[in-house]
Order: structure tokens, then C-alpha cells, then sequence
């Protein structure tokens, strides 16, 4: 006879930290969906709190992709654009897919001169098809935004498609062997773990590492994944580590 055990979902935290976490309820979700989906009057100004929020993490997964000038490289999820922009500045011709005309406008309006040029395309879209040639980029990245995809083994196998050989692919975002903050709903956060991802990613034929650049936040697994092992070389300041 099988036994049969089942998780108990009680919350034992201390009463007062249950009750604020009730009342936060609404603005929670509210945030969280904003976050999967920027949208109305709210969507402009939280995408602008991201540009400081989360530059320490763009700014190591930068480090980690190492653009080389005349790349063709795409950023799914881009949200405000602050990081469409230094890869323009890094010498690298630029495509963003975003499913938040908000965040396409806002993107925009931030890079106006590199679009203006053609340096820098901007799309709306979903990811789980990309508007990209086969074989036409050097590399693809996304940050905090794996949750958030419908399909994700199906954008990962159209990644895996527009890359070039030995192009590479770096996935950010806060692994679930991490808990979930409170202030960011289970219900918008899809329960993704760095396991996972490397797991999809090989069944698209490319073999990911995750790697801890210094000052990164411990809690944010950077992947980087390549259908070639030469293509693994990284700057000093990371220690790769198979998780
Ligand atoms: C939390 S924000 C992160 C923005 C930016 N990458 C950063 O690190 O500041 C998530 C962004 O991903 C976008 N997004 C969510 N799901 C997406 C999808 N399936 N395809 C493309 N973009 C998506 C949202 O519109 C939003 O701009």
C-alpha cells in the first residue's frame, strides 16, 4: 500500500507579518503583473524604477556577454532599455523583442538615436516566435523575464534557431531553489529553477553553466549556454560552476 504524504501549506509565520502580507496582497499582484507585462498609466513608471533596480544585475550579465563590436545580438524582455543601450555603445547592431508596447515605447524614446540609425531594432512580441533570421545572431539574452514566458521550451527552441554556431545565450533571473520574496507573487513568477533551465536549454542542443559574477546578487542565477564549449571563455572576475 502506497503512502501518500501531503504538503502542508500553513503559513506559520508571526500573525502581524501574516496580516501585512494579506493587506499587501493586492499590491503585490498588482506589481507582479506590472513586472510580467507592463501596461495603463502604471507601466511607464515602473519600467523607469527598473533602470536603477536592476542595473547592478544588467551590468554583470553585460560583463558575462562580453559584446564584441559588429555583434548581431538580441535582448527578449528589455523593458526599459537601458541595456539596449550600452550594447549599442559597445559597438553591437541590436534587436529587442518586448511584449509591453509601453516598454517598446519607452525603449525607444530612451535609445531614439540608435534607432533613428538603424543600429537598434525595436519589436513587440512574445518570444514564442522570434522575427529573426536562422542563424543571424551572435548572441540572445534575457533578464528576469524566464517566468514570465508562456512557452519557454518553445522560445528557447526559436533562440536556438536565430543563433549563429557557436553563439551564445544568457539567461538571468532568480532561480526557485531560491525562495520567492514575499513582495513578488507565486502566481505571476513562474517556479523556474536553474535545473530547469539548463534543462531546456539542452533539449535545444545548448549546453549551459551557471556562473556567479562578483556582486551579483546571490540570488540571481546568470546561465550562459553556447552550442560550442570555446565559447565558455569569461572574464576573470566570474568562477563557473555546473549547478
Ligand atoms: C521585470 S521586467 C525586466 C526588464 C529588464 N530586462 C530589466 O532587467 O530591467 C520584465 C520585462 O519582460 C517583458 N516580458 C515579459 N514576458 C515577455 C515575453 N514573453 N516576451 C518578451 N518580453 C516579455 C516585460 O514586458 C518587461 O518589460
Amino acid at each position: 500500500m502506497p503512502v501518500l504524504t501531503r504538503q502542508c501549506s500553513l503559513d506559520r509565520r508571526p500573525w502581524p507579518q501574516r496580516a501585512l502580507s494579506i493587506a499587501t496582497r493586492p499590491l503585490t499582484r498588482y506589481l507582479s503583473a506590472q513586472a510580467a507585462h507592463p501596461h495603463g498609466l502604471g507601466g511607464p513608471l515602473i519600467g523607469r524604477l527598473w533602470v536603477k533596480e536592476t542595473a547592478k544585475t544588467n551590468d554583470a550579465a553585460l560583463e558575462l556577454l562580453a559584446p564584441r563590436p559588429g555583434e548581431d545580438i538580441l535582448e527578449i524582455g528589455f523593458g526599459p532599455g537601458r541595456t539596449l543601450g550600452l550594447l549599442v555603445e559597445r559597438g553591437a547592431r541590436v534587436t529587442g523583442v518586448d511584449v509591453s508596447e509601453e516598454m517598446v515605447r519607452l525603449a525607444g524614446r530612451r535609445n531614439s538615436e540608435p534607432v533613428r540609425t538603424g543600429v537598434l531594432t525595436l519589436h513587440r512580441g512574445d518570444g514564442v516566435t522570434l522575427p529573426l533570421d536562422d542563424d543571424s545572431q551572435d548572441a540572445v539574452f534575457a533578464v528576469h523575464n524566464l517566468y514570465f514566458w508562456s512557452k519557454p521550451e518553445a522560445t528557447i527552441a526559436e533562440i536556438a534557431r536565430v543563433l549563429r554556431p557557436g553563439g551564445r545565450v544568457l539567461m538571468v533571473f532568480r532561480g526557485r531553489e531560491h525562495p520567492l520574496p514575499n513582495r513578488l507573487d507565486p502566481e505571476v513568477y513562474a517556479d523556474v529553477t536553474t535545473d530547469q533551465c539548463i534543462a531546456w536549454l539542452a533539449s535545444a542542443g545548448l549546453e549551459g553553466q551557471c556562473h556567479h559574477p562578483d556582486g551579483a546578487p546571490s540570488e540571481v542565477s546568470f546561465v550562459l549556454a553556447s552550442a560550442h564549449r570555446e565559447a565558455f571563455a569569461t572574464p576573470d572576475s566570474t568562477h563557473a560552476g555546473q549547478v
